[in-house]
């Protein structure tokens, strides 16, 4: 058959592909399949073409018995690892037999998976480590402690502590898929973006005291109209405040500043920059790009004395999306840290 037709056809499959004709020669591929097999491929044996042992097997057995073949291929390209759905299928050409090769990249598919099984596995550990202490609590109260009143009571207190735990973890985690699933749909309403930075640390004023941290508010305090959801941006500037008092440290300033901005990079229209900044131990560059993904913590140990979850700056990330703004986060260890957030206005 016409070598330029066949090549023709295989240019219009959408995945890459190549042909084994006669001689068992690679007879024709597609762009897509040269960029993924290598250039210059073109009228080889195949089996110095495809050098992957599970595609040269399912490519015999086709050629022996005519029967479609299906196989799995990984691979690695510029450092990312791909997973492909290999067909290999015979084709009748006329003047003898070929087999049309055919690789699906279903790496995506794959990561989704391995996304959905690493958050299984994060949210069971999470919720294990509380629920294992309460019913280690419940044990001693049934058996050794039954009489000992005063144990019961301290018990109890952790007990409590520990169920709280497991009730903030929930409530982060319906919290995050909520505002995941309306990430795409533009927040409707108008809200005075200062005056909910105000009210915020209105409301954390009892948490600082507890941890002698003092608030400064920069900038206006109230008349910054954003379009915004009022709940979503109260609990961005909680859990950014929340964490600029645990991870600065006692005795030290938090700083909220509102900033007006001109011209917002990326839109060119005008925004609004609200920082919350601490004066902690900052926090090294490894770590910054991690930082919003769920469960991730730097010192994992300390967060979770601290009742951290890791959710805060996912969730953060995520309502800031959703609000087509922008985080950065500038910090250095020994130079405290700033959570930066531009919102269009
Ligand atoms: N201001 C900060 N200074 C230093 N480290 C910080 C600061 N904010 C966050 N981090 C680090 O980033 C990690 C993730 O923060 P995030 O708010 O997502 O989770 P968390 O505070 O541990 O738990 P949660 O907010 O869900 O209760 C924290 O565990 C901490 O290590
Ligand atoms: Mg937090």
């Amino acid at each position: 058959m016409n070598e330029a037709f066949l090549t023709q056809l295989l240019q219009a499959v959408p995945l890459p592909s190549v042909l084994i004709g006669r001689g068992e020669r690679i007879l024709a591929a597609n762009a897509a399949g040269l960029e993924l097999l290598g250039p210059g491929i073109v009228g080889r044996h195949f089996l110095t073409a495809i050098r992957h042992p599970a595609v040269l097997d399912a490519i015999e057995a086709c050629l022996r018995d005519g029967q479609l073949r299906k196989t799995r291929h990984l691979t690695s390209q510029s450092g990312r690892d791909l997973t492909f759905d290999v067909t290999a299928s015979r084709i009748d050409l006329g003047d003898g037999h070929g087999v049309l090769v055919c690789f699906d990249d279903i790496s995506p598919v794959e990561q989704a998976g391995q996304m959905r099984r690493d958050f299984v596995a994060n949210v069971s550990h999470e919720l294990r480590t509380p629920l294992t202490a309460l019913m280690g609590f419940i044990e001693t109260m049934q058996g050794p402690a039954r009489n000992d009143i005063p144990a019961q009571q301290r018990f109890l207190e952790i007990m409590q502590q520990e169920a709280q735990r497991m009730e903030r973890l929930v409530r982060d985690l319906l919290s995050l898929s909520r505002v995941e699933a309306d990430e795409r749909v533009r927040p409707t309403s108008f809200v005075d973006i200062a005056a909910i930075a105000t009210s915020v640390l209105q409301s954390l004023a009892p948490l600082a005291k507890e941890n002698e941290v003092t608030f400064v508010q920069d900038g206006p305090t109230e008349g910054m109209g954003v379009p915004g959801d009022e709940d979503q941006l109260r609990q961005v500037l909680t859990n950014l405040v929340e964490n600029a008092i645990k991870y600065g440290g006692r005795g030290k300033a938090v700083t909220v500043s509102l900033t007006p901005i001109e011209k917002l990079k990326g839109t060119d229209g005008p925004g609004i920059e609200i920082s919350v900044a601490d004066q902690g131990p900052g926090i090294d560059q490894i770590h910054l790009p991690r930082l919003t993904e769920r469960f991730y913590r730097i010192d994992s140990h300390r967060s979770r004395e601290m009742g951290g979850t890791g959710l805060g700056l996912a969730i953060v990330k995520h309502i800031v999306t959703r609000h087509r703004g922008r985080l950065r986060i500038d910090s250095a260890p020994g130079q405290g840290s700033r959570f930066i957030i531009s919102l269009p206005r």
